[in-house]
């Protein structure tokens, strides 16, 4: 099993991949399926700001692509800014999580230990696929 110590680790490590000419704040998120296999993604910028992909939404849909439909967990680390704050996802993140039904967001704290929150937390009442009948 993947502890959450080694998916931040997995984070940090992508992050060090990132794209960000632009706001030079480097993230990373690592991923862990129903199967226990970790996917990973950087934030990855445009020229076109909204266009950013941010790190959390590049692990996601990568493993969304390989056929994944269930994420339990998701790590998510910054490299740059202040290193005392928390990476949290972003609103748009939250709920690109609560499509592949992520239930665990792990984030660093400053000595490094993982700080883990629900998504629950970070998006209560939230409005997701079981809505619909959809074949996923
Ligand atoms: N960013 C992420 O990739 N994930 C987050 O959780 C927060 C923000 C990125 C988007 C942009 O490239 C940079 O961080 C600054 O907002």
């Amino acid at each position: 099993m993947t502890t959450p110590e080694e998916l931040l680790e997995r984070a940090a490590d992508v992050a060090t991949r990132a794209y960000v000419p632009y706001s030079s704040f480097r993230v990373g998120a690592a991923a862990v399926d129903s199967d226990g296999n970790v996917h990973t993604g950087a934030n990855v910028e445009n020229a076109a700001y909204p266009a950013t992909i941010c790190a959390e939404a590049n692990a996601v849909t990568t493993a969304a692509a390989l056929g994944v439909r269930k994420i339990d967990a998701i790590a998510v680390v910054h490299l740059d800014g202040d290193l005392g704050d928390l990476c949290t996802p972003c609103g748009n993140c939250r709920q690109i999580l609560k499509e592949f039904g992520v239930e665990t967001v792990i984030m660093r704290n400053p000595d490094g230990s993982p700080h883990t929150v629900t998504l629950e937390q970070l998006l209560p009442m939230a409005f997701g696929p079981e809505a619909f009948d959809a074949e996923r």
